[in-house]
Parts: C-alpha cells; structure tokens; sequence
C-alpha cells in the first residue's frame, strides 16, 4: 500500500514521487491526494498498479484505448516515426502519413464527408467544427448565420466554444457569459418511458422536433449549426431515441443548418461500426473524432467535412497565396500521431475489432442487465459496447454513491469504471472477450453489494 501522498514508485532518479505538484482535472483533488488511484503499466486489457496488481479497463482508459493497450503495431509505428520524423509544420507544408491518415478517415467515413482536418483533442475538433460553420456561411453569403444550437446534457469538450454548446452546467457556471446566441434542445431521456434500454429507446423521436419551434422562435436566417453527440457519452450515455437523428437530419436540411456529430466517443468501432453515422444511418455535415483514431496512444482530434463546405473555402478567382481557412494548431497532423493512427486503423481492420464489438454487443447487454434486480439500480442503458446504470444517490450527496463504487472498484475488485454523478459507464477496448465482460460485471456485482 502507497503511503498517503507517494506511489510506491520512485522516480527516475531515485527520489520519492511527491503526488501534491499535479493539479489532475475533473477530479476530487484534496481526496484523491489521500487516496490515489495509480496505475504504471498497460497491457491489452489490463492497466497494472505500481505493485503489480492487474485492474481490468473496463473504460477504454478514458474511451480512447478502443485496441487495447500498448498493442505492438502501434507501439512499433510510434517508436519508428519518432526516429524517422519527429515534427513537420502542417501550416503551408506537410508530409506524407498526413495525407495517409486523411484519406483513410475520409474512406471510412459515410459518402460525403470527403475532407479531414487535424487537431489534438476532441475539444478542439468541436470548437474546430464550430468555427468552420461560422466561416462557412459567411463565405456562403449568410453571415447572419451565428447562432448554435447544442442539447442538454452534451459534452463536447472544454474548450469556450465546446462548453457554451454543451449543456453540463457545472462545466459551464464558472465560465462566465460564453459564447452568445447559443440555444440548446432538451436531453433525450425519460426514465420512466425508457428505462432499462437495449439499443435505441423507442420512445423519443418527437424531441427532435423541438429544433423547430427553436428555429421558429430565432428564424432560420440565425442558426448557423446544431451540434449533438449521436449517443450522448459523458453525461452517462443517452442512447439516441429510434428516429431522433434522421429527425434533426430533415429538419436542418430543410432550413439550411449544418448538422455537426460529435463521435468523439462514438467514432472507431464503440458502437460496433465505423461511426456512430453509419450504424443509425444518418450524415452530418461534419464530424468531430477524437480518442479512438490513436487507440489513445497520442493525442489526436479532427473534423471529417464534406465536399460541400470544403469547396466553399477553396472559393474561385482569387490569388494563389489566398490562405483558405483562418484556423490550426501547431501540432495538426503531428507525425507521431499519424504514424499512430496508420498503425491503430490497420489494426482494427487487420483484427476485425469494430465487428468483434458489434458481436459482442448482445453479451454486453445480458450482462449488464443481469445486474437489473440490484437495489441499487435504477436504470441500465446499453448500446454497442457501452453500459450505463445510473445508481440510487446518498440522500443530500449527489454524486458520492458513484465515486464511492468507482474508488471500491480500483482497489478492492481492481476495475477501472467511470463515474458521472452517481451514473457509472462501462466502455471496454474492443478487443475484450466474452469473458472479459462477464468478469466485469461480476466485479461490478460486487461493487453494488459493497456499496449497499
Ligand atoms: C463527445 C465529446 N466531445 C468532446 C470531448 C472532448 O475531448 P478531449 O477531452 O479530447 O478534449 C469528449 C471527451 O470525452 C467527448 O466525449
């Protein structure tokens, strides 16, 4: 056991490893200090604590190891790009793996979404998206297209642009007045229609219609963009109403707004094909991605457009040094991340792992629901391989009977689960087995008898 405040680790010259410098974020920092959750190593399925002990992902890291951990391809790719090509500029060069990534994205992506732009994280790809909506009709010769339009309970990152679409208030209060002219639909839940979901809930579609006494009340002439997870992920996993999306599909397309998914979460496999897109049947405009193009292993975002509003920047007639989009990172198109990417694609393709998820998405669902009858459940969402329960709260502590279940899974079941509130998330890599999830939620069974 780590005494209070080291790790049982040294670092790498020797000296004790002070845990008080790190300020983590979105974490209970006072308490964590005192009790941290410390994991060193990472193999396939399992992170391993200092000590050794094994503790089974059932998260995906962070909903990003979708490959497992430390794979060799992708470990050897990254070793040999960091040797080959440590940095190329992308602002007016570039390099070849770039180019490779991108036209891999592009064909993976539904019909339409021809182009890709880089980034480094998920909350860039949104406020990336954000913007090039903005830009686009403006070029369009709409600039009075500005507002936006997000959704209850969204997560689309952190940044000014991600938390003023989102709808997680304690993400937005602090924050000031964010970005104006933003409005927001309702969530998508209904306990008491919905409850205990497989898949899609059949109740819901009818939410998608609020966009248009929203439109209504702003006009058309306003709204720049809707931005929607596809499966809300953060809040603790909204699986979308049967219908919801083609529902706001129509509805943007009639008044000429850009439909935006966020599949940071749901991108590379997690519902059991390519894109949340394709397995719903439904394109957006753009798409951000994030997470799961790297399998986590660098950090990595990016925004798929269509051929649409790619073309309108590239404009026609003027001059040849005209740069076309005002907006980058220093680090778009990172070699390393590419070589990363290349190497994490081939092998969801080489280990047929978004079908392996999709396969497993039933196993998932009779395990996770198994645990129904627990007194502390009061609800199961599973679609993909993703598993929500939202969990019976402490009287006047929210939120406390969640971290206690996810600190009791580290350390007594060795599990790493994910809290939100007292909603836990289970997001496995794709490439856990049959039993890998059966164990996961006989520890998880545990945790809620622990718990009671
Ligand atoms: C839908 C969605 N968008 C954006 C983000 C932000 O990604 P990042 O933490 O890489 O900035 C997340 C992170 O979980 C997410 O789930």
């Amino acid at each position: 056991m780590a005494e209070a405040g080291t790790t049982e680790n040294q670092s790498a010259n020797g000296a004790p490893n002070d845990l008080e410098a790190f300020w983590l974020p979105f974490t209970p920092n006072r308490h964590f200090k005192r009790d941290p959750r410390i994991v060193s190593r990472a193999k396939d399925m399992h992170y391993f604590k200092p000590d050794g002990t094994p503790v089974l992902d059932g998260t995906a890291g962070l909903w990003c190891s979708n490959a497992g951990h430390c794979r060799e391809p992708i470990v050897e790719a990254i070793q040999a790009q960091a040797a080959e090509l440590d940095f190329a500029p992308t602002f007016q060069f570039s390099h070849p793996k770039a180019f490779e990534v991108a036209s891999r994205l592009t064909a993976m992506a539904p019909d339409g979404l021809d182009y890709a732009f880089f980034c480094n994280s998920g909350s860039e790809a949104a406020d990336s998206a954000l913007k090039m909506a903005l830009a686009y009709h403006r070029l369009n010769g709409e600039a009075s297209r500005t507002r936006f339009i997000g959704r209850a309970r969204g997560y689309h990152g952190t940044g000014f642009g991600g938390i003023s679409v989102g709808g997680i208030s304690p993400n937005r209060k602090f924050y000031g007045s964010l970005l104006p002219g933003v409005d927001h639909l309702p969530h998508t839940y209904n306990r008491e229609r919905q409850a205990f979901s497989k898949g899609e809930p059949e109740w819901g579609a009818h939410l998608a219609d609020e966009l248009e006494k929203i439109v209504e009340l702003h006009d058309a002439s306003t709204v720049a963009a809707v931005i929607v997870e596809p499966m809300a992920g953060s809040t603790g996993v909204l699986p979308p109403p049967k219908g919801y999306l083609k529902r706001l599909r129509d509805i943007c397309t009639r008044h000429g707004i850009l439909l935006i998914f966020d599949e940071v979460i749901t991108a590379f496999g997690r519902l059991g094909a390519a894109t949340a897109a394709e397995r719903f049947g439904v394109t957006p405009d753009l798409m951000t991605f994030a997470k799961g193009v790297t399998g986590g292993t660098v950090p990595m975002g990016g925004v798929l457009v269509s051929k649409e509003i790619y073309d309108c920047f590239q404009g026609e007639g003027g001059p040849d040094h005209a740069i076309d989009l005002f907006h980058g990172y220093t680090y778009s198109g990172h070699p390393l991340a590419m070589a990363a990417a290349l190497a994490t694609l081939d092998l969801y393709r080489d280990e047929g792992l978004f079908e392996q998820a999709a396969a497993n998405e039933s196993v998932m669902a009779e395990a996770a629901h198994a645990l129904k009858d627990h007194p502390l459940t009061l609800d199961i969402r599973t679609i993909g391989l993703v598993a929500a329960f939202d969990l019976e709260g402490i009287d006047g502590l929210p939120g406390k009977r969640g971290y206690d279940a996810m600190c009791r899974a580290f350390h007594d079941e060795g599990m790493m689960i994910r809290v939100t509130a007292d909603t836990i998330a289970f997001s496995p890599p794709l490439m856990a087995t049959q039993d890998h999830i059966m164990e996961m939620f006989e520890k998880f069974g545990r945790v809620l008898d622990a718990c009671s």
